[in-house]
C-alpha cells in the first residue's frame, strides 16, 4: 500500500479530513486537501480514485474502485465526512 494510514476508519478519518496531501498535489487541479468536507470535487482522495488526471489512480497498480464504491465515496465527502 502506499503511506496513508487507512487501517481503521478512526486513523482513515484523522489521516484524510482536511489534511494537507504531501505527495501528488501538483497535477490534481490546483487542491491539496485530501478531504474537503462537503466538497468531493476538491478533494484529493476523490480525484485520486475516481481517475481524474491526480497522478496515479489509486490503488495504484489495481483494478478502479467500481462506480458505485466511486461513489459512495463522493457521498459521504458531499454530506460532510463525517464532521
Ligand atoms: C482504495 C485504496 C487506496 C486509496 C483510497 C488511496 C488513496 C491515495 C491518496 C489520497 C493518495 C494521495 C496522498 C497524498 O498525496 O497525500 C495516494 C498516494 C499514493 N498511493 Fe494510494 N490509495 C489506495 C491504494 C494504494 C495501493 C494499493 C498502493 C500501492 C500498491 C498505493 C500507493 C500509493 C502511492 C505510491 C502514492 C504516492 C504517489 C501518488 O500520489 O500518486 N495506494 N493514495
Amino acid at each position: 500500500m502506499g503511506k496513508l494510514d487507512m487501517s481503521s476508519e478512526a486513523n482513515a478519518f484523522m489521516n484524510l479530513v482536511g489534511k494537507t496531501a504531501t505527495l501528488a498535489p501538483t497535477g490534481c487541479g490546483g487542491n491539496s486537501v485530501r478531504v474537503v468536507p462537503m466538497m468531493s470535487a476538491k478533494s484529493v482522495l476523490y480525484s485520486k480514485v475516481s481517475g481524474a488526471t491526480c497522478g496515479v489512480r489509486m490503488p495504484s497498480g489495481m483494478a478502479a474502485l467500481s462506480a458505485a464504491n466511486i461513489a459512495t465515496i463522493k457521498t459521504w465527502i458531499d454530506t460532510g465526512a463525517g464532521m
